[in-house]
Formats: C-alpha cells, structure tokens, sequence
C-alpha cells in the first residue's frame, strides 16, 4: 500500500530554504517558459574562460543533437578548485573517513589544487593529452577525486570503473573507449576485506592483449595498503616516486563546453555496457545547480553522500557538484556494516554531518539490525536526509524519517540516470511537501510526460512510461563511438522523447512515484544490471547452453538476480554447479552480478516465433503462480508446468 499522506516541510527545512514553494513554481515556471533566458542567467554560477552567447542548440528528433552553450570555455576542474583559492584557500574540501575508524584526514581546498596540479604534472610527464582516456579503477580515497579533477584539468577524459567490476569487464571498457592509460591502487579495502586492484589491472591487461589486440601503455598505481604487489617495468609507474619529480602548479587547459569531461559505463537493455558521454559546460553547470538547490546547500555545511565515485553518484555529488560549490564532505571508503551497522551515525557525530546522501539498499541493510544501532548516537548535527538509485519502500522512508531523522529532517527522494546527469524529479527543501516512496515533483528546466504504449501522452493522475520532453543541460550527449546507438536507445521508442526506461506514476497533485525499470534492466542495490549482460555471461561456461535472467523481489537489494538455466544435453546439474556458476559470473562481470538464484531448467517458455517470455519467468520467480497471463502462444506449455513445479519445492 502506497502511504499517500502529505508530510508538510519540517520547520528545520523552511528555516533554512534556498527555494520556498513560491519561488520554486516561479523558476520552475520560467525554466520550461523560456530555457533560453532562465539557462542564460543560470550559466553564471560557473566561471567561464569564454562566456558563452549560444545557449540551447537541442534536437530530440530528426538528427537528434545535444549542445549547450556551444562558443563557451571554461574549465571543470578550475571551476571546482582553483576559483575557490582567494577566499576559500584554508576552507575544507574533504574529510576523509577510511575503512579503519581510527584513519581520518582533512584536505582543504588550498591542498587539493597542490594535489591535482601535481597529479596532472604526472599525467603530462607521462605523455596523457587532451582527449585521451584515462581508465581509473580506484578505491574510495581522495586520490580517486584528485585523479578525475587531474585528467579535467588538463582536458583528458576519465572512464571510471567501480573496483566491484571484474579483470572481463575492464577489458571490455578500456577496448570500448581505446584507453591505454590506467590510474589504480595496489588494493582497496572495505568492511576490513582487501580487494585486488592491482592484480584485476594486470589480469585485464592481459585479456585485452589476448582478446581484443590491444595494449596500455601505463599503469599509474597509487600505493594504498602497501601490499607488495608485482610491478611491469616500462609500464608501471609509482605515484608517490612520481610525485618527487613534478610541481605543484599546473596551468587547466580552456575547454569548449561541448568537449568531452566524461565516459561512464552503464548497463542497457542489450548486452554491452554503454559509454554513457557527458561533456563538460552543460554536465558541471547541472551538477552544480542540482547540489545546491536540491541539498539546499549553503557553505559551511558538512555534507555526506555515502556513494563510490565509480558510480554517477559519486562523479556529480562526491565530486563535479560539491567541489563546484566550495562544499565540505565527507569521502567514506568503508561500508555501512563496519565495524558494526552504526558507522552511518557514528561518523555522522564524528564529522558532525549537516546532510547525508544514501541509497534505499543502505538504509534497508541497517534498518534490519535494530534502532538502537541508530538511537546510539546523537545524530542532532543531521538537517536534510537523500536517497538515491531505486525506488524506496515507504517502511524504509519512513524509518528513515522517523527513526534516523527524528522527524525534523528534510528528506529528498531523488529520481535520476546516468544519463540525465544530476537530479532530475526530487523534493526541494522547503519547497515541496513530501509523500513517503515519492520523488515528488521535477526540478527547473525537465518537463515529464507519461505515454502509454500506442505513444499517447497521459494527462492527469496516470500510469505509464516516463518520457522527457525536451533537453536539459546535464543530459548525455551520446554513446562514445556509436551515436546511432544512443538514438536507438533514447529516441526512437518514443519520436522526439528522451525515453528513460523507468515506468511512473502520477497522482492527483501531480507528485511522481516512480515504479521501476520497464526494460530488461535490473536495479540491484541501487545498481542497474541489465540481464542480457548476465545471461551472455552464463551461456560463455562450457556447460551452459541457454539463459535467462530476471529480477525478482529482495528484502535488501530491492531486486535480485533470478537466473534460469538450461545445461548441455551431456550435464548433469547439481548444487557445484550452480556455485560454480554464481562464481563465474563474479570473474566475467563482478560480485554485484552474481545470481541470487538459479534455478536449472530443461527448456526456457518461448513463444512459437522463439522468443523468451520473460513475463512469465519474472512471475515464477516472484511465486507468483496463479497470474501467468496470457500463455496461449507458447510454444510448449509443458515447460512452464515444470518450471513451476521446481519453483513450488524451494
Ligand atoms: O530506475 C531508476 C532508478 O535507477 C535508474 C538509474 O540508474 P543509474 O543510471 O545507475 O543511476 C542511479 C543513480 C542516479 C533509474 O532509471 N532510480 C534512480 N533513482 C531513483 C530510481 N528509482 C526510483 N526512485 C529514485 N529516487
């Protein structure tokens, strides 16, 4: 059951708000209005090199086209360290919060130029130039930040790849974007566990030698633990050796708005991950607007978002939003169950954290382990409470306004992509009365609609999928290497609308409650996996001959893996098989891939025409037995008896 009671904005947030329900109507007004003169204003909050005449030059259809502020300069990297030095030199950038408790640093903004100056210095002296991609594959440690502002500064393109990925899946991205320069760790640790870093980095490189032809001309390994870990003379190279020979100063390179600032691989609905391309005027300037307005944010502030920057998470609210705000936050390398299920809210006290950013998975996994972990610590520090990457389930909402925030804490529950690049449906603080599982209401600039499946655009309270109408400036602006991919993905289900894959719905006061993925794309822990990766994965292992993978409900993740699978006629299934499998799945993707289940199946529910009924399976999954639908077209309807049969046992 949906909780549709409206929570009026706590007095906290009204005291405090950057944007009243008033003034929030009034921009919003303008900003769909006329985007032209409200994005021409708003373009002032970035420092340009250049200040751009051109403002919207967009196109959903026909040629579909993206550009913002076309004749602009500026630099992302100037704009979220160097501009802040005059007055804010001896200001806190980071506090960093390591796995172990007792590692906490400060990095002010006047450390944090002299690190990335030196950082691009390496880049340079190692032969990194503008347009390359650099491939980063780092843990949670302010190095990882210093690298992507270093790679910013002097025009490089960073492709980060979360450290959960594995030795396969690196390859494949550093071939996609023909990378050949990758800046890593000899080890991350997390919840007190060491991950290999290094060593996926040596086995990637390999599998791109063997596999694709190609090769990487340097590894830059930071050292992190210390690890004794091999080392490839002529390719690798030591950061703190490297870090003697260059400056502290580094000029940024003036960028066209329209230049590339990022690659970052997403699952879609087909099998190979997508370089989804942001570039770097209309990305930083969204990232920017978004974290102020959307975390109602105001300088001085302690700011927490718990995300790893391998996600976009991480890249717009770790680092591109916050930085370009003069923000403090906090950079968290552990995980919420270490050294116990309190840590969010000890380091909450510890840092006295004025706003904490998570995702729903985060607040299930420490719900579940009891208030007192929660009522332990004071938390009274705590002002505005986020939510990011899935839907959340009004209990978790609610405990989390209830239980973390004691009721007198904003929440924004923030609906947006990889793709849209910073927040696009989300409360405003003071601005929006909240519904718990609701991402409320869209921000300046993004006009939502719902179509139905004919293409018929929904007015009212109404169900469908979820559309938008015109361009924003923190869009995508293609899939590196294959444009027609990025219009086939985006545009052409819907003629001249984004199409973001999500089904939603809207109530009587307009307020957006999104209901999920309506494509092939499961969202695991906050995660998006789409199943054709995994199931492609599966039918690689010698004894697999067909897959198919769904999503089905999960007490902590939100969804979980559901894979079906079908041996070769000469196997015999068995539970080493199915933990074989679940492990082959962590080498050829990674753990956050790996099936929850799998059930072994003789034959897969196809239609006559061969087509996977998916729908079905979702339900056998589910136990959902008794609401098949239609099932007249298949192919052999004794197959599906079977499936249930096995399902019913477990
Ligand atoms: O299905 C939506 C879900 O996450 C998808 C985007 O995943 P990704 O590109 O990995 O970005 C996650 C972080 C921005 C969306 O298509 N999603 C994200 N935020 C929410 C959400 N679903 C419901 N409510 C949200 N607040």
């Amino acid at each position: 059951m949906t909780d549709t009671t409206l929570y009026p904005v706590p007095q906290s947030a009204l005291d405090h708000t950057l944007c009243d329900h008033d003034r929030y109507m009034k921009m919003y007004a303008q900003s769909v209005e006329d985007p032209e003169g409200f994005w021409r204003d708003h373009k002032d909050r970035l420092d340009w090199f250049k200040v751009p005449t051109k403002i919207k030059d967009t196109n959903f259809s026909g040629p579909v086209s993206i550009r913002w502020f076309d004749d602009g300069q500026l630099n992302a990297c100037y704009n979220c360290v160097d501009r802040h030095l005059e007055t804010d030199r001896d200001t806190v950038a980071f506090i960093f919060e390591g796995d172990d408790p007792s590692v906490t640093s400060t990095i002010t903004y006047g450390d944090l130029h002299s690190h990335v100056c030196r950082f691009a210095n390496i880049l340079l002296k190692n032969g990194v130039k503008k347009g390359d991609r650099v491939t980063l594959y780092m843990p949670m440690i302010p190095e990882a930040s210093y690298a992507m502002l270093a790679c910013a500064r002097i025009g490089a393109v960073h492709s980060v790849i979360f450290g959960g990925f594995s030795s396969e899946a690196i390859a494949g991205r550093l071939d996609d974007c023909q990378s050949d320069f990758i800046i890593t760790a000899d080890e991350g640790i997390r919840g007190a566990k060491t991950i290999p870093l290094k060593a996926n980095v040596d086995k990637a490189i390999q599998i791109l030698k063997e596999s694709y032809k190609q090769e990487v001309k340097k590894v830059l390994m930071i050292a992190h633990t210390n690890a004794s870990v091999p080392l490839t003379s002529g390719r690798d190279i030591l950061y703190h050796e490297e870090l003697e020979t260059v400056d502290a100063d580094c000029p940024c390179t003036p960028m066209n708005a329209e230049d590339p600032l990022f690659i970052l691989y997403t699952s879609g609905s087909t099998g190979k991950p997508k370089g989804v391309l942001h570039t770097t005027g209309g990305y930083l300037l969204w990232a920017s607007l978004t974290h102020e307005y959307v975390f109602d944010y105001k300088k001085g502030e302690i700011y927490w978002c718990t995300a790893d920057v391998g996600w976009i998470t991480g890249h717009s609210y770790i680092v591109y939003g916050p930085l370009s705000n003069c923000a403090t936050s906090v950079i968290f390398e552990g995980v919420p169950n270490y050294p116990d299920s309190g840590r969010f809210w000890e380091v909450v006290d510890k840092h006295q954290v004025n706003i904490f950013y998570t995702a729903p998975t985060a607040i299930r996994a420490v719900m579940k382990e009891g208030d007192h972990l929660v009522t332990q610590h004071s938390r009274a520090s705590l002002r505005l409470l986020g939510t990011v990457g899935e839907p959340i389930n009004p209990e978790a909402w609610n405990w989390y306004y209830s239980v973390v925030g004691d009721k007198r804490c904003q929440i924004v529950d923030t609906w947006w992509q990889t793709e849209t690049g910073g927040a696009m449906i989300t409360p405003l603080p003071g601005a929006t009365a909240l519904k718990p599982g609701s991402a409320t209401r869209p921000i300046f600039g993004i006009k939502p609609a719902l179509l139905d499946a004919e293409g018929t655009i929904l007015e009212g309270a109404a169900s469908g999928n979820l559309v938008i109408l015109d361009s924003w400036p923190g869009q995508m602006r293609t899939v590196y290497g294959d444009h027609e991919r990025f219009v086939q993905t985006y545009f052409s289900t819907y003629d001249g609308m984004y199409f973001t894959g999500d089904g939603c719905r809207r109530d009587e006061d307009g307020y957006y409650w999104i209901t999920g993925r309506v494509d092939d794309v499961i969202n695991v822990s906050g995660h998006r996996m789409g199943t054709a990766e995994v199931e492609s994965a599966l039918v690689a292992h010698h004894h697999i001959a067909e897959a198919a993978v769904v999503g089905f409900p999960h007490d902590i993740k939100g969804q979980g893996i559901y894979a079906y699978v079908t041996c070769n006629a000469d196997i015999e299934p068995d539970e080493t098989l199915k933990s074989e499998l679940t492990k082959w799945v962590r080498t050829e993707i990674g753990p956050i891939a790996s099936p929850d289940a799998i059930q072994f199946a003789p034959g897969l529910p196809k239609t006559r025409s061969g087509k996977i009924m998916r729908r079905i399976l979702r339900k056998i999954a589910e136990k959902d037995f008794s609401n098949l639908g239609d099932t007249s077209t298949l192919a052999d309807p004794s197959i599906v008896e079977d499936l249930i049969a096995t399902r019913q046992k477990e």
